[in-house]
């Protein structure tokens, strides 16, 4: 079936109603742009040809989806969404067999399940268009669909063209559309922007088949959140927490253990086995994994991270971009930092940061470390407050401990250096130079004690006051 199908998107409008910079298609919901969600939905199906119709910042548009296959037509000026799929009329015609889906380029909630019912019921009933509805409780700026007695649809109006009595309709268009082609060419440049707007409307293609003597049907979808389409930052933010209780909710179903799923964010590419255990206030991003029993929260903020089985990240976390294995613990309160990898079984304590930084299993920084550039073997202990000086102002240098090596707290290391295996590091030194397996080193200065040196100090005060007076 899909392999009959062909797409149009539009994506030119101004999106004046962001009030943003920004084309309104690469606002992010979930941190994904708007119309990477249409295209996602859309891709679900095999369309070919996928069509997007671009105007207002088309070149930002384009370069942020190029080498995806899609064919970009240009709309200029842009006068309205029947003036966008007139732009693409070329395309369309030249795959005429193919059955055309129209989508806004501002729906994000789509399913890709709600599309194909939409191109089955058109198949199946042989329409010359079938149009998405929803009923609403608040209808408000939507365009109305207007039914015959017959239940087909007669037309779609505008809110601010449309009659008291039409405005009561609840009925809205949901601006999903799907046309035959052979249907459609001919009334498509018949469009007039005969409105309160001035512009050519792609609704008004309905009332043009009808009166060429076609059929338009319609479907009613019964989520009225598929149809949420996004013309403001309060609906995008609207948009966007849907989402995220879409992907919270289907997590549940999946066994993973949501335990405040109000104040927990899930973005669409996380994925978590049954049995992982998110807590309150936590936020996992980008192609974040969480395999079963690993424990994250509350409170904590991953992006693109993949924690292994029965791994706990606690309390107060920030973790992007690394790996950590099963078993391990992080936090509360750690930082780590891109490229790092945290080994089976260790440990990285409070007010700890790691940068492309590998601790080996059952390696242990429990406290206030800094650890960038460095390699840790597996049962390695990093003593509180040690901090790996990767850094000379100009170039990054590695640090490298060994396996079994016990590194005293608030050492300094100062890269690049090589610690060997099973040496010890005493407490406060600073470590210039390579330290070979089994050695002890000690690099501060040595202790100096003076007995009774108070004393001695007061008679000596003592006596200074007596020769002034
Ligand atoms: C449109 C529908 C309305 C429907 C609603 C659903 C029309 C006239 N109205 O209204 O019936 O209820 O969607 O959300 O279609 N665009 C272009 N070129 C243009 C103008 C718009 O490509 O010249 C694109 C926009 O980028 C956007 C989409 O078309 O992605 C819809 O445009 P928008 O202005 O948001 O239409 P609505 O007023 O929401
Ligand atoms: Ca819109």
């Amino acid at each position: 079936m899909s392999a009959h199908a062909q797409a149009v998107i539009l994506a030119a409008g101004r999106g004046t109603r962001m009030k943003s910079a920004r084309a309104k298609v690469l606002h992010q919901a979930q941190g994904v742009p708007m119309l990477e969600h249409v295209l996602r939905s859309v891709r679900a199906l095999g369309v070919d040809p996928l069509t997007v119709v671009v105007g207002h910042q088309a070149e930002a548009v384009e370069a942020a989806f190029a080498g995806r296959g899609l064919r970009f037509v240009r709309q200029e000026p842009q006068l309205g969404t029947g003036h966008a799929v007139q732009m693409a009329r070329e395309i369309v015609e030249a795959h005429a067999e193919r059955t055309l889906l129209v989508i806004n380029g501002d729906v994000p909630l789509l399913r890709p399940e709600t599309l194909s019912a939409l191109l089955d019921t058109h198949q199946a009933t042989g329409a010359a268009a079938t149009i998405l509805t929803v009923d609403l409780d608040e209808p408000g700026a939507y365009g109305r669909v207007l039914r015959e007695p017959d239940g087909q649809v007669r037309a779609i109006v505008a809110a601010r063209d449309a009659s008291d009595a039409e405005r009561q309709v609840r009925e809205i268009n949901a601006g999903i559309y799907v046309f035959s082609v052979p249907a459609l060419l001919p009334v498509l440049s018949s469009l007039r922007p005969q409105n309160a707007q001035g512009e050519y409307y792609v609704t008004d293609l309905v009332g043009l088949l009808r009166a060429a003597g076609h059929r338009v049907g319609a479907v009613k979808t019964a989520d009225p959140v598929e149809a949420l389409g996004v013309n403001t930052l309060s609906e995008l933010a609207a948009a966007s927490r849907r989402l995220g209780e879409r992907r919270v909710a289907e997590l549940m179903a999946a066994g993973v253990v949501i335990e405040d799923p109000q104040t927990t964010h899930v973005g669409l590419d996380v994925t978590a086995e049954a049995d992982a255990v998110i807590r309150p206030f936590t936020i996992l991003e980008g192609r974040t994994h969480l395999a079963a029993g690993a424990v994250v929260g509350p409170f904590a903020r991953l992006t693109d991270m993949q924690i292994g089985p029965g791994a706990q990240v606690l309390d107060h976390c920030l973790l992007r971009e690394s790996v950590v294995e099963a078993g391990a613990a992080i936090g509360p309160f750690a930082h780590i930092r891109p490229d790092s990898h945290v080994a089976a079984r260790a440990k990285v304590g409070n007010f700890v940061e790691l940068k492309k930084t590998r601790l080996g299993e059952g390696a242990k920084a429990p406290h206030l470390s800094y650890l960038g550039d460095a390699t840790i073997g597996a049962s390695a202990n990093i003593g509180a407050g040690t901090i790996t000086c990767n850094y000379d102002g100009q170039t990054k240098s590695p640090t490298q401990i060994g396996e079994g090596a016990f590194v005293g707290s608030d050492v300094t290391l100062v890269a690049p250096v090589t610690i060997g295996e099973g040496a010890y590091i005493g407490a406060g030194s600073v470590i210039t130079d390579d330290v070979p397996a089994g050695a002890l080193a000690l690099g501060r200065g040595r202790q100096v004690v003076k007995p009774g040196w108070a004393e001695e100090r007061a008679r000596a005060r003592e006596k200074a006051r007596a020769a002034k007076s």
